[in-house]
């Protein structure tokens, strides 16, 4: 029985992905890297700041010392942060809020469960805040997804068993999260990047989500 649900946020509730690519091609191109693509992004999904950085690091030639790497993950930041000061809740992503009402009608409670430091500022830009009962983000976690934590802390503050809580995400590495913390899953996106989740859809907008049934099982 499904008490809780844990979204992820970038890519699930929100469309950031895109800004967070333009911030991170916006680093690449200073540090001399042009050829950092959409594929290299979609890495970095779930993925922490500090290893999102390593996988645009690995398009160079060069070696840098830990505090540049500190350097150029707090650019990318400010790159990002700008970009974010243009946010509104047309970055909701279709059905999305939609969904968290229906589900709340329901006696779901709802979490986020982000590996994002930007989370809290995402969700109140958008107006979703006041829709969520709890969040769990990167200022809470020391470990990121596949890594549990954010999910557990998540299920921690709703007050719920982890065997009573369903993960959404779209992120390889939030699936294997959700597994490792023993939730269920549902992941959106093609079915084949995914296998391992339990329910499969394309996005919060497919109708072939049967909500009912996932609650109950
Ligand atoms: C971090 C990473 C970003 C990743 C995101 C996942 O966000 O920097 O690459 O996609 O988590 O939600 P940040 O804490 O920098 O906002
Ligand atoms: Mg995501």
């Amino acid at each position: 029985m499904i008490k809780g649900v844990i979204f992820d946020l970038d890519g699930v509730l929100v469309s950031t992905d895109k800004l967070h690519y333009l911030a991170w091609k916006r680093l690449a191109q200073d540090l001399g890297i042009t050829d950092f693509t959409e594929q290299d992004n979609a890495r970095q999904r779930g993925v922490s700041r500090m290893a999102s950085l390593q996988v645009v690091l690995e398009k160079s030639n060069h070696s840098y010392t830990d505090q540049e790497k500190i350097d150029f993950a707090e650019r990318k930041n400010q790159y990002y942060v700008e970009l974010l000061e243009s946010l509104t809740e047309k970055a909701i992503l279709p059905n999305a809020a939609e969904t968290i009402v229906l589900l709340r009608k329901k006696n779901i409670q709802i979490a986020v469960g982000s590996v994002s430091k930007n989370a809290p500022a995402i969700l109140q830009r958008t107006g979703l805040l006041p829709l969520i009962d709890k969040v769990g983000c990167g200022l809470d976690i020391i470990r990121s997804k596949p890594d549990p934590e954010v999910f557990l802390i998540a299920a921690k503050k709703l007050g719920q068993n982890p065997k009573n809580c369903l993960v959404v995400e779209d992120s390889e590495a939030g699936i294997q999260a959700a597994k490792a913390a023993e939730m269920k899953s549902l992941a959106l996106g093609p079915e084949k990047e995914n296998p391992l989740a339990d329910y499969h859809a394309v996005s919060l907008a497919d109708p072939s989500i049967n909500w009912d049934m996932i609650i109950a099982s």
